[in-house]
Order: structure tokens, then sequence, then C-alpha cells
């Protein structure tokens, strides 16, 4: 981004958010005048920009201008390149629960380009291409030390939308706005924590990688980390969505001889075997449980299947599909956080497996840049994944056409 950019988006703060901002900017030259020498230019000066705002579970957002406060200690301001809009982002934008966090930017997977970066920020630096991570990786808690799982601590700031304890950088008509899973990608501008945010390749393809952030990491992770598929296994596949089709791709890549895909909606058949399916099925098609279907397809059940629909009875369907002795069901898709599982003891009699997957099993700032290097690599396609890219103020025709099932995945130009 060049510094012209920076200044075309000149601050101007309204009244009611002055002295929030000009406190900010005093702090921030006290800082500047500390650091005897810094890295790089940067302009630490609130920016006034644009961001898709939502006011009220249910309604539509609101296109607003918003401003964007310098970044603090270990902090990143980042100018958005380009967004995906993920099932969970829908499903959130109905959830009464979320008007406690009302004005909130919603969108969680994105890329950009470095603004700037507050204090301490060693990992990126003015200019770098970032892609942002839902998951952080702070590189400190048990789970980062370990490499058993992806579950870092800092996770726990996505339930406030906060990206600390009580603030974030973004003001609205003089409020505080949250972010959405401690990022809110649906903004020109945003600030965000270092631990959330990694350097990508500078050859990245901004608009396309920015899904492997969320929806593509999780499926093709769920296939590569969680299940460990293996070569020449039997996979199956319930939904296919963004991230459905990612697993699909996960599971080719690994050498499944069998990928079944499942999916109510048939209009997902095509795109299903584009990128690796070897058949796809529809449960209306039969009068038989489809997980009869599935055991007599494959003479004794699938080795690996996955859950991808996000409806907490697929589970069960999904589990009783597998190989009774050695099958593997991963859950894939965010299941309501109430919902319970009813699924009969006998599932477990034998050697059936049912785990969980988060964010794919990544080690998300060490592993999802790689991601984005085997994209460029051309190891793997998203074409088939991405089918509209609109201007950020389209925000809400983009939701409407993943509700009504007429695309895969939309992808925001901020
Ligand atoms: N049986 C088979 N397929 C189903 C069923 C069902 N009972 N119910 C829904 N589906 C299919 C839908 O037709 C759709 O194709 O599941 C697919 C879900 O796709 P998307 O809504 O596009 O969701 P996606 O973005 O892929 O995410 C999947 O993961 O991150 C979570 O919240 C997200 O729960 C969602 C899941």
């Amino acid at each position: 981004m060049s510094h012209s950019d920076h200044l075309s988006c000149t601050p101007a703060v309204p009244r009611e958010a002055q002295s929030v901002v000009f406190r900010m900017e005093s702090e921030d030259t006290a800082r500047l005048q500390r650091q005897s020498q810094p890295a790089v230019e940067q302009d630490f000066k609130v920016i006034k920009c644009k961001a898709a705002v939502l006011w009220t579970p249910g309604a539509p957002m609101n296109i607003e201008e918003i401003e964007v406060a310098p970044p603090r200690a270990k902090e990143v301001r980042i100018k958005m390149v380009a967004t995906g809009i993920c099932g969970t982002d829908i499903k959130s934008l109905a959830d009464k629960e979320l008007s406690q966090f009302c004005p909130i930017i919603m969108g969680h997977e994105g890329t950009g380009i470095v603004e700037s970066v507050g204090e301490g920020v060693s990992t990126v630096k003015t200019g770098d291409k970032v892609i942002i991570l839902c998951l952080p990786q702070c590189g400190e808690c048990n789970a980062c030390l370990t490499s058993k799982n992806n579950m870092c601590k800092e996770i726990r700031l996505s339930g406030t939308h906060l990206i600390s304890e009580s603030r974030s950088r973004i003001t609205c008509r003089g409020k505080m706005v949250h972010q959405y899973i401690a990022t809110g990608t649906f903004s020109e501008y945003t600030v965000i924590k270092e631990i959330s945010v990694a350097k990508i390749d500078e050859a990245a393809h901004l608009e396309k990688a920015c899904i492997i952030g969320c929806g593509f990491a999780t499926g093709f992770g769920a296939a590569i980390n969680s299940a460990k598929v293996t070569p020449g296994s039997t996979c199956a596949v319930f939904g296919l969505g963004g991230v459905g089709l990612s697993v699909i791709i996960g599971c080719k890549i690994a050498g499944a001889a069998r990928i079944i895909a499942v999916d109510i909606n048939k209009d997902k058949f095509a795109k299903a075997k584009t990128v690796g399916a070897t058949e796809c099925i529809s449960p209306q098609d039969f009068d038989n449980p489809i997980q009869e279907v599935l055991f007599d397809m494959t003479n004794g059940g699938i080795d690996f299947s996955f859950e991808v629909t996000g409806n907490p009875e697929i589970v069960a369907t999904a589990l009783a599909s597998c190989n009774k002795d050695h099958g593997v069901c991963v859950i894939v898709g965010a299941i309501a956080s109430k919902a319970q599982l009813n699924i009969s003891s006998r599932l477990f009699f034998s050697g059936r497996s049912l785990k969980g997957s988060i964010l794919g099993g990544w080690k998300t700032k060490d592993e999802i840049p790689k991601l984005v290097s085997d994209y460029t690599a051309k190891k793997f396609s998203l074409d088939p994944l991405i089918t509209h890219t609109l201007a950020l103020d389209k925000v809400n025709e983009a939701v409407q056409l993943m509700k009504n099932g007429q695309c895969i995945r939309s992808v925001l130009l901020p």
C-alpha cells in the first residue's frame, strides 16, 4: 500500500469520538518519541473509512463510516483487500445473543496489507501482505506449546468479539464497535492482534487466498490433520458448501480412492465432482436411511466420514455410516453450542471414533501461510469454491446469495 493510499483516508473525527481519538493520538505520539528507531515509516492517525456494521441481529448490515484508531502494542492495522463470507457469519447474523455485542463488524476470513504496526510487533511490517487468523496462535499457552492441538487460549477473545479485554480500536457514530471473532473483516481497515495475523507470500493472490483463512483451512485440515485420511481409503462428506468442498479437496490430496459426497441440494453435485468427489448422493432419493445406503455401497462402512452441514442430527448419521470397527467421523461444521447430540451407545460397541476439529487443526500463524504458498504454487485450486465476487457495499446481497444456496463462497472486496 502506498503512503498516498493512506492519506486518502484523511482523519476526520466526529465530535462524539474526539476525546477518545485525541487521547489515543497523544499516547501514540509519546510512544513514537520513545522509539529511537522505528522500523518503518508509518502514520499514526485515525483512519476514517467504510465498514459493514450490524446494529441489530436479523437486520441488514449498514455501510457506515467508521474511525479506526492506530494500533497499540502488539496490534496491527490492516487495509483489507478481500474477505469471504462464511456459513458461521450467516448463522450469527440472525443470532439474538449477538445483540449484546452490537454494533459489530462481521466477517472473520480475509487478506490485506499491513498499514501500520504497534509497539513490539515483530512478525509483520508495513506493506506486508497478510492473512487474518480467526483462531490466533499466541505461541505461549499450553495449546501452542504442544503439537497435539491448536486451541490457543487467546481464542477466549473471540467470545467477547473484542481484540483486548475491553476495547476495540474502532468507533462508529461515537460508539465502540465490536469485531466479530476478534477480527471483523467486512471493513476497509481493521486493527487486530499480531497473534491473529500472518505474513504471506508477496506473490499471493489476495482476492482468492482470503478464503484460506477459515473455510478452506477448516475443511482441508479436517481431512489432512484431524481425520488423517489414508491413501486408498473411502470417505463420505455430508454437506457440500465451501467447507465440505474443501474437505473433498483434502481427501483427494490425501489419496482417498472413493469420496462420496452427500447433500440434499443436488445443485451442489457438479461442483463436488469438479473438486474430487467420485460419487454424489442425496438422502432424499432413498427409502432407507442414508447410513444404511452408505454401508451397502461400501460393503461395511466408510473409513472417514465428515459432518459439514452444521446440523447436530447429521453427526449421528455420519458416525453410523462409518465402519463399525475402525471408522473415524469428524465433526467439521459449527454445531450450535447448546445443541445436544443424540447418539446410540451401540455405535461405539467396537472401535468407531468421533472427533471434533477446529480450523482444520492447523497451528494457524505457522501453517496457514504455508497453505497460501501451496495455493500460489497451484497445488490446489480455489476457483470452484469462489462463485461470486462483490464490492463491500453489496454485503447484504452476498448474504442473500449464500442463504438461497445460489453460491458456494462470496468474496467481498472492501
Ligand atoms: N443432509 C445433507 N446435506 C445437508 C443437510 C442434510 N440434512 N442440511 C444441509 N445440508 C447441506 C446444504 O444443502 C449445504 O450445501 O450442507 C451444506 C452446508 O453448506 P453451507 O451452508 O454453505 O456451509 P459452509 O460454509 O460449507 O459451512 C458448513 O461449517 O463453519 C461451519 O457454520 C458452518 O455449519 C456450517 C458448516
